[in-house]
């Protein structure tokens, strides 16, 4: 018999049902005053650990779960310095010729690994390049991609094929901005070898997930915002860069040198570096709107 999911020590266990409150799946019950697995119920846990996470006499141990649940301390700020700290972030495209040590690499990718997911476990994988050479030879496949791009645009029967291929709203933007862009970025690299799409960031983490996965999509832009946060703490500076993840979604070389698997998509990227400036003013923004009902 496979073993239980939710092992819950009897001696501890007070029945307090709070793990039953929190169970997002109605998996656990509390029988004879103790909390117990409600065998129905059982396949649908969704490992999320809540139950773990609450129990205040640490009644419940789940065997799949990592031994080292962190202990939480009381918050360390409050609304008015998450706000200051949220203001600080812009997009950087302006760096110091300095690399992003290895260390503050991975608390960066610990820190976007606590971001939430459709469902556990993450979906979301990353490729991370630190290195020159990378970066070149990426930036080389997107000069050579946005430029087919534009050449497809330059003519009626190019146009079509792209709106068909693409669908009416990534042409529109495609028209609107993307191709301008593009044909901007590319004249620069072939007059002086100027990156305008990865601006020479030192780091560029490309975020990929399995198709096949629950909201695959938003976890990738979930797991690469808390990134960019965490970089944000560390001194670093980034920037979202949409103009890369089509690009090496569609490039069966980019896709195999990153060993991104077949029924992975390219959701996102996020270039991080030191700023070369420092921003000394924060800019307000309102949402494109809110009703209030
Ligand atoms: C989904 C997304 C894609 C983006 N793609 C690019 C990009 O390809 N190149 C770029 O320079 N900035 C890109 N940005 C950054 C935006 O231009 C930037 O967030 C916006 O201008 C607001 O400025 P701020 O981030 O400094 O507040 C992107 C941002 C998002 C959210």
């Amino acid at each position: 018999m496979a073993e239980p999911l939710h092992l819950v020590n009897p001696e501890t266990c007070r029945g307090d049902g709070i793990c039953v409150d929190v169970c997002p799946e109605n998996v656990l019950e509390i029988l004879d005053g103790k909390a117990s697995t409600v065998e129905s119920r059982e396949e649908h846990c969704i490992l999320c650990g809540q139950c773990v996470a609450v129990c205040p006499t640490e009644a419940i141990h789940m065997p799949t779960l990592p031994d080292d649940l962190g202990e939480l301390t009381a918050s360390g700020f409050g609304y008015e310095e998450y706000l200051d700290f949220l203001r600080r972030r812009r997009s950087v495209r302006v760096f110091k010729d300095r690399p992003v040590e290895r260390d503050l690499i991975d608390k960066i990718l610990t820190a976007a690994a606590t971001a939430p997911m459709g469902m556990p476990p993450h979906s979301t994988e990353v490729v991370v390049l630190d290195s020159r050479d990378e970066h070149d030879f990426l930036l080389h496949e997107l000069v050579k991609d946005y430029e087919s791009m534009v050449r497809a645009f330059s003519n009626p029967v190019g146009r079509t094929m792209v709106r068909l291929a693409s669908g009416a709203e990534t042409y529109k933007v495609l028209k609107d901005y993307i191709v301008d862009l593009a044909e901007y970025a590319n004249e620069a690299y072939h007059r002086d070898g100027t990156d305008r799409y990865m601006y020479r960031a030192p780091l560029l983490l490309l975020f990929h997930g399995n198709r096949w996965a629950m909201s695959y999509e938003e976890n990738a832009h979930l797991v690469c915002h808390h990134a960019m946060l965490a970089a944000l703490s560390l001194g670093l500076g980034t920037t979202i860069i949409g103009m890369i993840p089509p690009v090496v979604d569609r490039s069966k070389v980019l896709r195999e040198r990153y060993g991104i698997p077949k029924d992975n998509r390219v959701l996102t990227s996020l270039i991080v570096g030191y700023p070369k400036y420092k921003y000394k003013k924060s800019i307000h923004r309102d949402l494109a709107s809110v009703r209030m009902m």
